[in-house]
């Protein structure tokens, strides 16, 4: 039996006795009233099927109580539900674990929704029970896609690369750089030369801050990342001083090209594709 208390200065007080009726519609209030959809199966009966299900899971799915106790919920599922999940489900189930998946799942009319399911065994009076909570992430997820669309624009943004002729591309960057801008423009401007049949990559950096600790050698990895590729390293806006830093920083052996301005590259590519570290 359930008791209301209050509890005054330490002192519990016993408000109310409650009936067992009282007791589950208050208890099933509180589900019904929950965000989230809520289930029971019976494993003890053929195919596990749902012997409970709140409002919200009703609502969530568009099917009635009817049409869904008495059935196994995999009914929601369909082509875009992906095999590894439900495998993950099944074996958790076998082995009466707890699992959390996000599965694609479908409404009774066919549209689709992202659920956010946690199944959890539950032993009462010593039978076993399943307890499954859904919640639809549909509204999170594509908010979540279109952030990360947004950030990959962003991103496009600060490391716009142009080809400018044929075989030639070129990349201004502007800010400051740091490790992970580093890391980034590397793979896209291998990714670019490799679509785009790219012989030579220009990274101008007229625009950017230039702090002693900027680690020039990062270059010298774009280079071989470059080279392995087929294409050559140009580094133009250069100072003098922070050109002769760099050759002195960087591994002697690489032969990235340095220039004062993009069109001095572009001269030097017109008439002579090789060369070793210069400033012109
Ligand atoms: C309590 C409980 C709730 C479940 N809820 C869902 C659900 O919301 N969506 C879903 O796709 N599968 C759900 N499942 C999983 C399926 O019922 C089924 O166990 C799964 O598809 C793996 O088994 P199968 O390979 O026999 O289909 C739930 C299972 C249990 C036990």
């Amino acid at each position: 039996m359930l008791h209301l208390v209050k509890e005054t200065k330490g002192e519990v007080k016993r408000l109310k006795e409650l009936s067992r009726e009282t007791q589950a519609a208050l208890l099933e209030a509180m589900i019904d009233g929950s965000k989230v959809g809520t289930i029971v199966t019976d494993p003890a009966q053929p195919d596990n099927p749902i012997i409970y299900t709140n409002k919200t899971f009703i609502e969530m799915t568009g099917y009635t109580r009817g049409e869904v106790v008495g059935r196994n919920c995999r009914f929601l599922q369909g082509p875009g539900t992906a095999k590894e999940d439900i495998e993950k489900m099944k074996k958790a189930i076998a082995n009466e674990e707890k699992v959390i998946v996000t599965v694609q799942n479908y409404r009774k009319d066919d549209s689709p929704f992202w659920n956010r399911l946690v199944i959890e065994p539950v032993h009462i009076e010593g039978n076993l029970y399943f307890i499954g909570t859904q919640t639809d992430i549909t509204l999170e997820r594509s908010q979540q896609q279109a952030i990360m669309a947004n950030e990959d624009e962003i991103e496009k943004l600060m490391l716009p690369i142009l080809s400018i002729q044929e075989n030639v591309a070129t990349v201004a960057l502007v800010g400051t750089m740091n490790f992970q801008r580093f890391e980034t423009l590397k793979a896209k401007i291998c990714e670019y030369a490799q679509e785009h049949h790219i012989e030579h990559a220009i990274i101008d950096i007229t625009g950017l801050t230039w702090n002693e600790k900027s680690p020039l050698y990062w270059f010298t990895q774009i280079y071989e990342a470059l080279r392995i590729m087929g294409s050559k390293l140009y580094v133009t806006g250069i100072s003098p001083a922070a050109a002769q830093q760099f050759v002195t920083d960087s591994d002697r052996d690489s032969r990235v090209v340095t220039f004062s301005t993009i069109e001095r590259a572009l001269n030097f590519i017109a008439q002579n594709a090789d060369g070793g570290n210069h400033i012109s």
